[in-house]
């Protein structure tokens, strides 16, 4: 059973970027299926890699559009954006170091950035990007 289950209150209201997010949770939920049955200790750096490529598609999607509509907060929004992918990169070195003991941080970490970012930071774009007919 998934840890999470995608629901209205996760979502940005704007399709292309919720099916985006939608893919985070679908990473969160794989590795706690991989923790519960013990190879968490596996999927953690196959995680990392598409995270890697997650964070480059969807951020430089978000910046693009908050840089087009001259959003207010972009500086703010953007610093989030680069601290997590330097967290993501110092997860990868300790990774390449020893895999053990990783899970649990790499776990905590994502569902903080749920909380946090996508269903507080993104949200603050909605009224801009709607305004402005993102779809
Ligand atoms: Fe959806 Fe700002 O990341």
């Amino acid at each position: 059973m998934p840890l999470l289950t995608w629901t209205p209150s996760f979502s940005v209201g704007i399709q292309s970027i919720d099916l985006q997010h939608q893919r985070l949770v679908e990473m969160i939920n794989n590795l706690h299926e991989a923790m519960a049955v013990g190879k968490g200790k596996d999927a953690v750096g196959p995680i990392l890699d598409g995270l890697v490529e997650y964070a480059q598609v969807h951020f430089a999607m978000e910046e693009k559009l908050m840089q087009k509509y001259n959003y207010l907060e972009y500086r703010h929004h953007k610093d989030e954006h680069d601290e997590f992918v330097k967290k993501v990169g110092a997860l990868q070195k300790q990774y390449q170091t020893t895999s053990v003991g990783l899970t649990v941080p790499v776990m905590q970490f994502l569902k903080e950035w749920l909380t946090n970012h996508i269903m507080g930071t993104d949200k603050r774009y909605i009224e801009t990007f709607r305004k402005n007919g993102v779809v």
